[in-house]
């Protein structure tokens, strides 16, 4: 596996695999890596003859009290990690590199953006979009991987390929890989590390409340009771804060209070030991 840090030197080994006529997958991370991430990986091997995956903790997409400096570099572990999947190239810039003096231009998705974490962290998915769409054009892959634990993310990065025709060669080529969980039902996140052990118990309140919620919802009880015991659930688990806990459907993202035909989405982000955490899951349409 190649480390690369400079631009130029992505371009020329991208240049040279497609000059051999290998395809390329992408996988956008901001490091920590964990499990999740490297299903993400054993899923691009399984789309592309060349894997590269960029590490690159974004500051665009991080608020002005969020914890940008307390993000885990660990970029050691994280190339050892990719070299045993069998990546090809890491792309690790460092921020100049992505941000040259004088950078002035933000990618804004409206809709899909709007609600969610897009309202709990203002300029959160500009920052977002416009990484994504920068690397697009850096990796030119024929296929980007996304995890569907950033479900609202996966919602911006496929609106915003969609409407600027970004260089993937289809919309279908940005696939969603499903959430891998821990034993206890907690979606991995590169932010459970900040747990002590005892919030990190705790946090499995979670996925649990969600799981009860969608069986409430799917068994007919009102939505809006059910998310109200998800909430309270939570607060009486240990989490101290929720941010939404909210039914929308799947693909738009707007609130829904009630089960229709089309594919629906339970989201939820809470705050434990200042950490916070989100989480999706599908409900069963009606
Ligand atoms: O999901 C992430 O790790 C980040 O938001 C991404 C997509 C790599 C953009 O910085």
């Amino acid at each position: 596996m190649r480390t690369i840090h400079r631009l130029d030197q992505l371009r020329n080994e991208i240049a040279s695999l497609r000059a051999e006529g290998e395809s390329v997958a992408l996988v956008p991370t901001m490091g920590a890596l964990h499990e999740g991430h490297l299903t993400l990986v054993r899923a691009a091997l399984k789309q592309a003859n060349r894997v590269v995956v960029s590490i690159f903790v974004n500051p665009t997409q991080f608020g002005p009290n969020e914890d940008l400096d307390a993000y885990p570099r660990t970029l050691e572990a994280d190339s050892a990690l990719l070299e045993q999947e069998g990546v090809d190239l890491l792309w690790a810039p460092s921020a100049d590199e992505m941000y040259p003096d004088g950078f002035a231009t933000s990618i804004g998705v409206d809709g899909v953006s709007a609600d969610f974490c897009g309202a709990s962290r203002p300029g959160h998915f500009a920052g977002v979009a416009t990484v994504v769409c920068k690397l697009f054009n850096q990796v030119r892959p024929d296929v980007a991987l996304f995890g569907e634990k950033d479900w609202q993310q996966l919602a911006v990065i496929r609106r915003m390929g969609r409407d600027l025709d970004l260089t993937l060669p289809h919309v279908d080529a940005i696939i969603g890989v499903p959430t891998v969980r821990e034993e206890d039902g907690l979606a991995l996140s590169s932010r459970n590390r900040y747990l002590d052990a005892e919030h990190r118990t705790k946090a499995a309140a979670l996925p649990a409340a969600m799981r009860e919620a969608i069986a409430k919802i799917e068994g007919g009880e009102p939505v809006a009771q059910a998310l109200a015991k998800l909430e309270q659930a939570l607060l009486s688990g240990g989490f101290s804060k929720v941010d939404y806990a909210a039914l929308a459907d799947a693909q738009t993202l707007k609130r829904i209070d009630a089960l229709g035909d089309r594919p629906a989405r339970l989201l939820v982000a809470a705050h434990i030991q200042n950490t916070r955490l989100i989480d999706n899951m599908a409900v069963r349409s009606g």
